[in-house]
């Protein structure tokens, strides 16, 4: 048996229960009635035969060995988790420091002196940032953006810069396959006006956290919502579960950011955001609104934990140094 088998086994160990003063204090009937439970416990111990007491508190003792020993292996299960920000958490701001992987570093290098180069690698959550009316109003976008097509699996995403949405097992663009008045009846100005708001706060937030040259900084391709779900996978494009790094998946990426749409164990179930470290990983619990940013390179292994109920929606928004590679703010098409 384990030491802490062990000390649980005595702590475990019956003890003779004495009235508390209250209880001796009382007075009349449920003194009475204290008496009568006491002379009865007592009487009801007496009672038994030795041995079935024994068998008794050993199948208690047992149990509790058992229970002592399941909580004991879910929590190192556990303990291989590290929080960065859990849901019910109000974090204005949070940083967990890495340092930047090789792979990073080199690609930098071509930026070096640019002043697009990160003092220290890293990983930043902030609620607040983008307020909760914002986050909601981007909801609604999303909803409505990828209602208009949606994937056969569990993952669907909407790109307003090139116009990809996910559709049955691959991709339409909604500027050339949707009629102007359907397009027009979804989206409205104000929705491209508060999505370049937003994306300029989160590049003005990734500038001044890891110190490089706001004006180094350019938003990038793929840019895009994504709704997940529990649907089983049809193509690879529904399987968002696989451990993998941005800068690998997209080379354009130097700086990734995530913003949030919906609430874990509210809105959905699974749907964990989780860095892969050697040792123990870390999740960020998505929350309504909550931005999370972090280098692209192989510091930041990550991936997203299966959602097994409900809906989870969020927005990656990626920057590189890359002038080259700089994307605009999407526009309404209009007719
Ligand atoms: C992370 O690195 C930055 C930049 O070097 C530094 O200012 C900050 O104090 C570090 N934060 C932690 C939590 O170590
Ligand atoms: C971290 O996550 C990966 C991928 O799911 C898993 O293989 C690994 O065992 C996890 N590490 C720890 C310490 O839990």
């Amino acid at each position: 048996m384990t030491v802490e088998g062990v000390i649980f086994f005595s702590i475990m160990a019956p003890r003779k229960r004495k009235p508390t003063s209250s209880e001796t204090n009382d007075a009349g009937e449920s003194r009475a009635k204290s008496k009568r439970a006491e002379k009865k416990e007592a009487t009801s111990d007496e009672d038994l035969p030795r041995h079935r007491v024994t068998v008794r508190s050993l199948a208690l003792r047992m149990a509790a060995i058992f229970l002592f020993l399941g909580l004991a292996h879910w929590y190192s299960v556990d303990a291989g988790l590290q929080s960065l920000a859990k849901q019910n958490e109000d974090v204005p701001l949070r940083r967990f420091n890495v340092t930047c992987s090789s792979d990073f570093q080199s690609d930098l290098k071509k930026f070096k002196g640019t002043g697009c180069a990160p003092t220290q690698c890293g990983r930043v959550v902030m609620d607040g940032l983008i307020s909760k009316s914002e986050a909601r109003h981007l909801l609604e976008l999303a909803k409505n953006g990828i209602s208009l097509g949606g994937s056969n699996g569990g993952a669907s995403i909407l790109d307003l810069h090139s116009g990809a949405l996910s559709k049955g097992d691959s991709f339409i663009n909604i500027y050339k396959y949707l009629e102007k008045g359907e397009l027009g009846s979804v989206f409205h100005e104000g929705d491209f006006k508060l999505y370049s708001t937003v994306a300029k706060k989160i590049k003005r937030a990734i500038a001044k956290e890891f110190g490089i040259r706001l004006d180094k900084l350019h938003l990038t391709h793929p840019t895009f919502f994504s709704r997940m779900t529990n649907k089983p996978a049809k193509t690879i494009h529904d399987e968002y579960w696989h451990v993998h790094v941005d800068k690998e998946t997209y080379e354009t990426f130097d700086y990734t950011s995530l913003l949030y749409l919906a609430d874990y164990q509210k809105d959905f179930e699974g749907g964990r955001f989780i860095f892969t470290d050697k040792g123990s990983n870390m999740t960020v619990e998505p929350k309504l609104g909550r931005l999370s940013f972090f280098t692209s390179g192989s510091e930041n292994p990550h991936y997203v934990e299966r959602i097994t109920k409900g809906t989870r929606y969020a927005i990656t928004v990626s920057f590189t140094c890359d002038k080259t590679k700089a994307i605009e703010h999407p526009k309404l098409h209009k007719s």
